[in-house]
């Protein structure tokens, strides 16, 4: 029963502007939606809102009695003492939201509660028109038009259709992250942007944000006392240098926090720093009492009982799930701030931001644009060796009198698999096929944006025959091809003379290279956020070193100095780790010798 709230707790809402632009008006009506119980929902848009904002559920819905009740401020079914308050458990509360968008908006709201009738309730001028019977649709839907149509100013505020889009864009995903097990549709211009079906969580951000992202969460479990913690922290393939994909929930409520946004920076150690933001969606279930959602209008905002609590068992809670992040970057924090008198300045050596000095990249004097048909001599492994070395000593957390640590000599390849190397620490074990991924990767991603990669001219040209079909896909892709290091000629409408390859990749391997990175291409695109990044990733993937090759120890040297070159040396663009390692602890402790 939507009823009116006395004048005592009327005083008492922190009630204000609740209809800022569409975006406001979209997440009002989902939160009722949620409310009442919805398991589908779906919205409609049209001119990023501007023109109509429609949302369906199929929730308990009103009976047509209630209707007019339901637009009029400080009327509401979800509480009614003044205890309530201090418990609430559902996203609405004030009795406000219909009534402000009713006084700036042409709406109409069509609902029916179980079995019974349906009504339609028109709104003229922010009141109540006269109800009308309608059909029975199992739930509600309301329906917004001319947002902000007698209030030129503010309409005049609003940004573009687009703008104004994707904040619709961002409210429907929050919601789809915080109830993976409702079912959200979105349409905008009769295009559809999402539907995503009840789903667990996991599923639901591949969905809705990227389909690489679940392959790169770390999961977060917590119970502690009447605090219970879930959701995924990403490592650290899913930093970014811009905010926006930080999702935080207090009982299942989109919160801002600056406090809690700390405690969890703060658990990736150096791991990110200023400017470097991780990716995260938490949810914390909190007893009602606990919190106040009734701090702002907008009730983003919220004030915890004991806010440092939550922000250490928030902070331990996700250095848990990060201990394999934190473990595969060894001894990291310490050995960072305890070499002030590293090369590198004071940027934290980490994937993410770390570049290294510009005299120890890698440089071919050779290479131009003009001439990159040249092989590429390899490298001296020396070039970055002393960029190695300080790494290990990093690594290792040694003092100054012992820099050389990733050990020229003693360096291993086991099972023709892995590389083994001492550090003073310990040990660390590579991956040899996902540490050389990751380095071409990262290089044709470079090749893209400016110089090609180098190549190999092959003696004798070989020549692809293609399908018509796929001889469009792979004309889309050729460009890219080119420029990480294929020298491809058409021959004619349905084949290609191949008459360089990469000088990374082995020959022989062209043919069933450019067949498989077509061929993924064509059918797996849409897993990666972008067109170049899939093709790196797929080229980087077919043309690396593989388990079962054998490698000198010039060539582990040198893979190892490139993969310290590259900007995220701990994990493959597939998200499996690289680098593994084991401390001389660790070892003592098999051994039992502590
Ligand atoms: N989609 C819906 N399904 C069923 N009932 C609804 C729906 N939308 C609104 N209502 C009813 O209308 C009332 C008023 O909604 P309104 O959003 O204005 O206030 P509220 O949700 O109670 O509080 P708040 O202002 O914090 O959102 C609700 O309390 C609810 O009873
Ligand atoms: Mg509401």
């Amino acid at each position: 029963m939507i009823k009116a709230l006395s004048e005592d707790l009327r005083n008492k809402i922190s009630a204000g502007e609740v209809v800022e632009r569409p975006a406001s008006v979209v997440k009002e009506l989902i939160e009722n939606s949620i409310d009442a119980g919805s398991t589908e929902v779906s919205v409609v848009v049209e001119k990023g809102g501007h023109q109509t904002i429609q949302v369906r559920d199929n929730g308990h819905g009103m009976t047509p009695d209630q209707l007019p009740s339901s637009i009029l401020r400080y009327h509401t079914s979800k509480i009614a003492t003044l205890d309530d308050l201090f418990s609430i458990n559902t996203l609405g509360f004030r009795g406000e939201a219909l009534a402000s968008i009713a006084s700036v908006s042409e709406m109409s709201i069509l609902s029916s509660n179980g079995t019974g009738e349906g009504a339609e309730l028109p709104i003229i001028d922010g009141q109540a028109g006269d109800i009308l019977p309608a059909a029975q649709i199992g739930g509600t839907e309301i329906t917004i038009r001319n947002l902000f149509y007698n209030t030129p100013a503010r309409k005049k505020f609003l940004k573009t259709p687009r703008t104004e889009l994707r904040k619709i864009v961002d409210v429907v995903r929050r919601f789809g992250l915080a109830f993976p097990e409702i079912s959200f549709k979105l349409m905008s211009d009769d295009r559809l942007i999402f539907h995503v079906q009840a789903e667990n969580l996991e599923d639901r951000i591949d969905n809705m944000l990227d389909p690489t992202y679940s392959r790169n969460l770390l999961p977060l479990n917590l119970v502690k006392g009447d605090y219970a913690f879930s959701g995924f922290v990403g490592n650290l393939n899913l930093v970014r240098s811009r905010p926006g994909e930080q999702y935080l929930f207090l009982n299942r409520r989109f919160i801002k926090d600056r406090l809690m946004n700390t405690a969890v920076y703060g658990a990736y150690e150096s791991l990110v720093k200023r400017g470097e933001y991780p990716f995260f969606v938490i949810n914390l279930i909190l007893p009602t009492d606990q919190v106040d959602v009734n701090v702002h209008p907008m009730k983003t905002e919220v004030r915890f009982k004991d806010e440092w609590r939550v922000f250490h068992v928030l902070k331990a809670g996700v250095n848990d799930a990060l201990r394999t992040v934190l473990d595969t970057v060894p001894g990291f924090n310490q050995s960072f701030e305890s070499s002030s008198q590293a090369n590198f300045g004071n940027t934290p050596f980490l994937g993410q931001s770390f570049r290294p000095p510009a005299e120890t990249i890698p440089t071919n004097p050779n290479q131009s644009d003009m001439d990159f048909l040249n092989p590429k001599p390899i490298q001296p492994a020396q070039v970055n060796l002393e960029r190695a070395k300080d790494y290990a000593s990093k690594l290792a957390g040694a003092p100054t009198d012992a820099p050389d640590t990733i050990s020229t000599e003693n360096i291993w390849q086991i099972h023709k698999k892995y590389i083994v190397s001492e550090i003073n620490s310990g040990l660390v074990m590579i991956d040899q096929h996902v540490a050389h991924e990751r380095v071409l990767y990262e290089e044709a991603i470079k090749a893209f944006e400016s110089t090609s990669m180098a190549s190999q001219t092959m003696l004798f040209p070989e020549v692809l025959e293609f399908s018509p079909d796929d001889f469009d896909g792979l004309l889309d892709v050729l460009p890219y091809l080119e420029k990480i290091g294929f020298k491809i000629r058409k021959q004619d409408e349905t084949s290609i003379r191949i008459e360089a390859i990469p000088s990374e990749m082995a020959l022989g391997n062209e043919r069933t290279v450019i067949r498989e990175i077509l061929d993924n291409f064509l059918k797996e695109q849409k897993q990666y956020s972008s067109f170049q990044e899939g093709l790196a990733a797929m080229f980087a993937c077919k043309a690396a070193i593989k388990a079962g090759d054998s490698l000198t120890r010039e060539e582990m040297q040198e893979l190892v100095n490139r993969l310290f070159a590259t900007e995220h040396p701990y994990y493959c663009p597939h998200g499996r780790p690289i680098i593994v390692q084991m401390s001389l602890d660790e070892l003592d402790g098999r051994f039992e010798r502590h």
